[in-house]
């Protein structure tokens, strides 16, 4: 069975969902460790209480961005995972970081990407006036909040939704996209092929997206 290392900040709703994903059988990975770079990420208790070894690497004691993910890196080593999961993971990697996982680091973004790269990701969409939003989960590239993606979920943006109320819609798809694109890996149905993401699974055609979306027909 294939490991991986999941890398927070915060909240770990996203490890929390993979978490109850390996519980339910529904994802065939062993979970080594869970580490942060902030001590007080909430997540850090959530994966303590479900015995999976947790490390805090604060950034801050770090001379520079390079020094901490050296041993970021070092620290992930450790476990050997063959797969490295950021789930809300809010720091810029380094080049030499992220080519030493090529191909095993992947990412959770909330928006479509391209789109909205970066932060306040719903705020923008609200402000642009997109009418459909969503999640990606992707491979890790240098730049930022790029990379061959791997699955998108869309949400339709609402009349009268508010920053939390569009957060909310996108992160419960957050929550079923990325144990899916993980258990993908795991069970090797994804590789990389000349930057993109090639499958060995059923995809589904039944038709467009739109919204707004009448429910009937005027
Ligand atoms: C999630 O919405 C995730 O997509 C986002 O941070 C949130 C973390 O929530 N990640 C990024 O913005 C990365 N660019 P969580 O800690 O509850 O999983």
């Amino acid at each position: 069975m294939k490991s991986i290392v999941i890398l927070i900040s915060g909240r770990g709703s996203n490890m929390a969902s993979l978490l109850d994903a390996v519980a339910s059988g529904a994802l065939p990975v062993r979970v080594a460790a869970v580490l942060s770079n902030r001590a007080e990420a909430k997540g850090l208790e959530t994966a303590a209480a479900r015995g999976v070894p947790t490390r805090v690497l604060d950034h801050q004691r770090f001379a520079d961005r390079a020094a901490f993910d050296a041993a970021m890196a070092e620290a992930i080593d450790e476990f050997s995972p063959d797969l490295v999961v950021l789930a809300g993971f809010m720091r810029i990697l380094s080049d030499g970081f992220v080519q030493r996982y090529a191909g095993r680091l992947v990412n959770i973004h909330p928006s479509l990407l391209p789109s909205f790269p970066g932060l306040h990701t719903h705020r923008r969409a609200l402000e642009e006036g997109v009418r459909v939003h969503g999640c990606t989960v992707h491979f890790v590239t240098p730049a930022l909040d790029h990379g061959p993606i791997i699955l998108q979920a869309a949400v339709p943006v609402l009349d009268g939704d508010d920053e939390a109320t569009l957060a909310a819609r996108v992160l419960t798809q957050e929550h079923q996209v990325y144990p899916l694109a993980v258990r993908w890996f795991a069970e090797d149905r994804l590789r990389l092929s000349n930057g993109r993401v090639e499958f060995a699974v059923a995809q589904d055609d039944s038709g467009v997206l739109i919204a707004p979306r009448a429910r009937r027909p005027h």
